[in-house]
């Protein structure tokens, strides 16, 4: 794909995240690469420590640094490199065209402010509004969210919302601006059932109606076949798999992939037996990596494994994985 590809709304190549510690560097991110197209949404799934969230505040420079580097890569956002521009035009993106909803909104809202202040405080900033303008966007963005009697509660802070509606007054704010682009780090699993399942359709529908992109990081392998697009699997820092959502849980080529599909508890009542663990410890992020993360864990690991790191490699259209032999189709049918 050429440079600067305007079908891509966002282009990440080859991000490498390394964290200074006091027992030597951490690699949290190798080599990642991945695009977004407008109005798509983009799944990533990996368990805990794969580097999903690292990946994410490297793009929009959220990671404080010292100790995290960006040590190297290009984030091109509609072909405008954003680990390159001024501190001042990053702020602007970061809530303009780049929103992010993370998982915890107590630790993201701010409690001294109210919520209506937090909600048009972007508005004025990055879209000029005034008061009244602002103040009006507000209540419609609250509204949006499905907060009940939302004129009435711009004035509330944060504590004063339960943890499901705190979320959705994130989701409004992240929304103010009309970003190009939406991240949203497992917003919804501190979140009971329902509440996951209503703000899933509030951010389904804002996709169909503003044709934001939006990247939805999850360990919920359920809540992605539901609404993505397209998956990105990471694991030990590194993009081991991407594929059309169809593809990915129908035919998974990597072996962490398919192990990772087998942990999701079936829909019928053998939720507990059917449910299985990917055996062994998730890989130790040190040093760069110089064979494949995944070989330790295996069943099909050889001696290559451990001496070189593989690179992704096309399987199918828009499906590609990262491992020396990856899984033929029949082998993933073998344990439908
Ligand atoms: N400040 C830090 N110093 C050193 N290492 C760090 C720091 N922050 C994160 N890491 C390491 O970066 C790696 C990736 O972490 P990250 O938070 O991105 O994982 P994740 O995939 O988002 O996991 P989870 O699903 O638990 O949210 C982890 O191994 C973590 O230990
Ligand atoms: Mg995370």
């Amino acid at each position: 794909m050429p440079d600067g590809d305007t079908r891509n709304v966002l282009e990440v190549k080859n991000l490498q995240t390394v964290f200074g510690t006091r027992s030597g560097e951490v690699h949290a991110v190798n080599s990642v690469s991945f695009e977004v197209k407008p109005g798509e949404l983009l799944g990533v799934v990996g368990e805990s420590g794969s580097g999903k969230s690292v990946t994410m505040m490297s793009l929009i420079g959220l990671l404080p640094s010292p100790p995290a580097e960006v040590r190297q890569g290009e984030v091109l956002l509609e072909g405008e490199d954003l680990l390159k521009v001024t501190p001042a035009r990053l702020r602007d993106v970061r809530g303009g065209e780049v929103g992010f909803i993370f998982q915890d909104p107590m630790t993201s809202l701010n409690p001294v402010f109210t919520v209506g202040y937090q909600i048009m405080e972007p508005l004025r900033r990055h879209m000029g509004l005034g008061k009244k303008q602002a103040r009006a966007r507000a209540v419609e963005l609250l509204e949006l969210v499905g907060i009940p009697g939302a004129a009435g509660r711009l004035g509330d802070f944060p504590h004063q919302f339960s943890g499901g509606m705190r979320q959705r007054v994130m989701i409004a704010i992240a929304l103010a601006c009309d970003p190009k682009v939406l991240i949203a780090d497992e917003p919804t699993t501190a979140l009971d059932v329902t509440i996951q399942a209503q703000i899933l359709e509030i951010v389904e529908r804002l996709r169909r109606e503003l044709g934001m992109a939006i990247i939805w990081i999850t360990h919920d392998l359920g809540v992605i076949a539901g609404i993505a697009d397209r998956v990105l699997v990471m694991y030990g820092g590194q993009v081991v798999e991407q594929a059309p959502v169809h593809p990915l849980f129908n035919d998974p080529r990597h072996p962490y992939t398919r192990a990772l599909l087998k942990t999701i508890p079936s829909v019928s009542g053998e939720r507990a037996a059917k449910l299985q663990v990917i055996e062994g410890q998730p890989p130790i992020l040190g040093a760069a990596p110089t064979a494949c993360p995944f070989r330790s864990r295996c069943p099909l690991a050889f001696e290559r494994c451990h001496a070189e790191n593989p690179k992704r490699e096309d399987v199918g259209p828009g499906h590609d994985v990262a491992c020396f032999h990856p899984l033929a189709q029949t082998a993933a049918e073998e344990t439908a």
